[in-house]
């Protein structure tokens, strides 16, 4: 089964059941994504991929909405084009970015402003350097969901974190707010390696980053297997 629909003025055939997304990749249309990534389940949570149906209310995340037979749909209207700045604008003006390229990349794309809401709280959060192989940095999270995702049904089948707090303090954590080797996480590195903004991130570019040399670090984990014998 197959269905028909206009995408951008063009007449697009895909397999039923396929979203607007998929729809759009496989005719070379793009629409940015920031949530979506291709070894998750997609949960349209930051709705950057919106786009315009006719005859529908509201813009409509392309990740999850299934391209139905007859629709008409705009990728780059201008409503659609204002949606996506302004979630750009409000990311930028309340978590840092300093570390997520490709949504940096977005920002010039759509002329976003990093001063567009100077008032807005920031999520601030301390790094939590609690475990040999990873950092996490709640300051750059912009609470995309993949790193939960893999470490739960979409890969790993861990369940070591999860969302915690609720609205403005949600924020990804583990069960407590254990340190992460008190957790079920075997460190596995899947979450590191989805995360999109250098929230997570492996211990080694960390400590390069903060200047340390690589004799350093290999000092530091020669000492720390000498602490343990
Ligand atoms: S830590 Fe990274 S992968 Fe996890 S929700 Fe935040 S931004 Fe997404
Ligand atoms: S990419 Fe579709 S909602 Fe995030």
């Amino acid at each position: 089964m197959t269905v028909t629909f206009i995408m951008d003025g063009k007449e697009i055939t895909v397999e039923d059941g396929k979203t607007i997304l998929d729809a759009a990749r496989e005719n070379g249309i793009d629409i940015p994504t920031i949530c979506w990534h291709e070894a998750t389940t997609a949960n349209g949570l930051c709705r950057m991929c919106v786009v315009e149906v006719e005859g529908w209310r509201t813009l409509q995340p392309s990740c999850i909405v299934p391209a139905g037979a007859g629709m008409k749909v705009q990728t780059r209207s201008e409503k659609v084009v204002r949606a996506r700045k302004t979630i750009l604008e409000m990311l930028a003006s309340t978590m840092d970015l300093s570390d997520a390229p490709e949504v940096l990349t977005m920002m010039d794309e759509y002329g976003a402003s990093h001063e567009r809401f100077p008032d807005a709280k920031r999520r601030e959060s301390e790094i939590k350097d609690d475990n040999p192989m990873y950092i996490r940095d709640y300051s750059k999270c912009l609470l995309c969901w993949r790193c939960v995702q893999v470490c739960a049904d979409d890969a790993q089948y861990t369940y070591a974190i999860n969302f915690e707090g609720r609205g403005f303090e949600t924020q990804i954590g583990t069960f407590f707010d254990k340190p992460i080797p008190e957790t079920t996480c075997v460190l596995c590195g899947q979450c590191v390696g989805v995360c999109p903004t250098g929230a997570l991130k492996p211990k080694r570019q960390f400590l390069l980053e903060t200047g340390m040399s690589p004799q350093e670090i290999s000092v530091l984990n020669t000492g720390r297997k000498r602490r343990k014998s």
